[in-house]
């Protein structure tokens, strides 16, 4: 296999990203789980799950265009925290820098002339906006509503039932899937 090209190794070390994405949000899903808080819990759940489909679209596309996959460990993520507003914080944190991460192989991609990669990026730049804006909207209620979490159960009982089985057409194949 010939050397790998600096998208691809940043590719897979984004695939590690996006799995200690993963494993962090278990945490805070775990952390409000713990604390009899559903819906919460719930939502950190489905956000974890996104994020491992994010680390298995990346491997299918590293596969598809014949690229070496490395499969690789992730650090301990996270699983302290001193308040609800905590876990919310951090996940805005940890989507900013994802975002930053994916604008950053967007931009390694265009040098190598990689077209086809850039063309795959294009999805994660649409999705970290959203992701970015849903944190920050609930970063918001969770500040104003700290010494009430019942509001923050509603607003996203309101907002972000799940369970509707969200399917997107334009997403990248995962792999496994
Ligand atoms: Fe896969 Fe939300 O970053």
């Amino acid at each position: 296999m010939p050397a790998a090209s600096t998208f691809v190794r940043k590719l897979n070390e984004q695939v590690a990203n996006e799995f200690a994405a993963h494993q962090q949000y278990v945490a805070c899903a775990v952390y409000f789980d713990a604390k009899a808080l559903p819906q919460l819990a719930g939502f950190f759940y489905r956000q974890a799950l996104e994020e491992r489909s994010h680390a298995m679209m990346m491997i299918r596309f590293l596969l598809d265009t014949g690229a070496e996959v490395t499969t690789p460990g992730v650090e301990a993520p996270r699983a302290g925290f001193c308040d609800v507003v905590e876990p919310v914080a951090l996940a805005l944190e940890q989507e900013r820098r994802v975002s930053e991460q994916i604008n950053e192989l967007a931009a390694t991609a265009r040098d190598e002339r990689n077209y086809p990669a850039e063309q795959f990026l294009q999805w994660f730049i649409a999705e970290q906006i959203e992701e970015v804006a849903t944190m920050s909207d609930l970063l918001q209620v969770a500040e104003r509503s700290r010494d009430h979490v019942a509001e923050i159960e509603g607003f996203l009982a309101r907002e972000h039932p799940g369970g509707d089985g969200e399917t997107d057409a334009g997403a990248p194949k995962a792999a496994g899937a």
